[in-house]
């Protein structure tokens, strides 16, 4: 698909964002391609991983067909403008707190920042967004190792206008009573993750539990690939974005990885 890259919006707004976005130091160097529909935004960014060469580019689809979520589920865009879908590669070095959960405290942010109040959503461990009980956002990173380290796709799908579909327990800014397009959601994302991608671990993982305090307060059902579920209560993460978990029983355990769904 990469290929048939080309640009969808108008000269004059693709340049004034991509001077913003290149205003802020870790996007510096970052192009903008804004494409009226491709399979997944994630997809494309890992076509040009066998570079040695970090690409540097922001890129945005109005449209995917074959948007792609956490667990191989899928990530569906109906209408342009339903749904703001992108995705960057970054370069990390291991053992750091992992770039898919700074990117949800950017997002949290930068929610903020658009009138969201923080009462009434919540980070999801791992990367989740929910509003008012119902999910408005979800992250994706894919991961290589490079010689130093790992590279990252992060790709961010944010629900901006309602799902079609209702049987979803979705919902959007725009049912939350805030209008905002795109290009404003992307900018305060890029601006927030900019001003945190340096925090130290610690930190982040405070910023991650102070935006976590509504998912701390519910139940959920806690997969774990071949062990049986079990139901407990989010603690907290640490500094290495691990989880820690109570359950019903008063046994505490760490969570590095699994599927979590509320019970509301
Ligand atoms: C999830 O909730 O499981 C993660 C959803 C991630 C969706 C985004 S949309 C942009 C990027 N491209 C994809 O194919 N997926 C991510």
């Amino acid at each position: 698909m990469i290929g048939g890259w080309w640009l969808v919006m108008n000269v004059d707004m693709h340049n004034k964002l991509k001077e913003i976005i290149q205003s802020l130091k870790i996007w510096e160097n970052h192009d903008l391609l804004w494409l009226p529909t491709t399979t997944s935004t994630n997809d494309d960014i890992k076509a040009i991983w066998h570079n040695d060469n970090f690409c540097p580019i922001i890129e945005v689809a109005d449209t995917q067909t074959k948007g792609k979520g956490q667990y191989e589920r899928k990530w569906a865009s109906s209408s342009i403008g339903q749904c703001l879908m992108f995705s960057f590669s970054i370069d990390i070095k291991e053992f750091e707190f992992p770039v898919s959960m700074i990117a949800g405290i950017a997002l949290a942010i930068a929610l903020e920042e658009l009138g969201v109040s923080k009462s009434d959503f919540w980070l999801k461990w791992p990367n989740d967004i929910w509003l008012n009980n119902k999910k408005l956002s979800g992250i994706l990173t894919e991961s290589t190792t490079i010689n130093h380290g790992l590279r990252s796709v992060v790709g961010i799908g944010i629900n901006i206008l309602p799902l079609p579909d209702k049987s979803i327990n979705a919902i959007s800014l725009s049912e939350y009573n805030i209008h905002v397009t795109r290009e404003e959601v992307l900018i305060a994302f890029l601006k927030a993750f900019d001003k945190i991608f340096h925090l130290s671990a610690s930190k982040l993982s405070e910023l991650w539990n102070n935006y976590a305090s509504n998912f701390k307060k519910i139940k959920c059902k806690i997969q774990i690939l071949n062990e049986p579920a079990f139901i407990a209560t989010a603690l907290g993460v640490s500094n290495d974005g691990s989880l820690m978990v109570e359950k019903t029983n008063g046994e505490k355990r760490k969570i590095i990885s699994a599927t979590l769904t509320p019970i509301i």
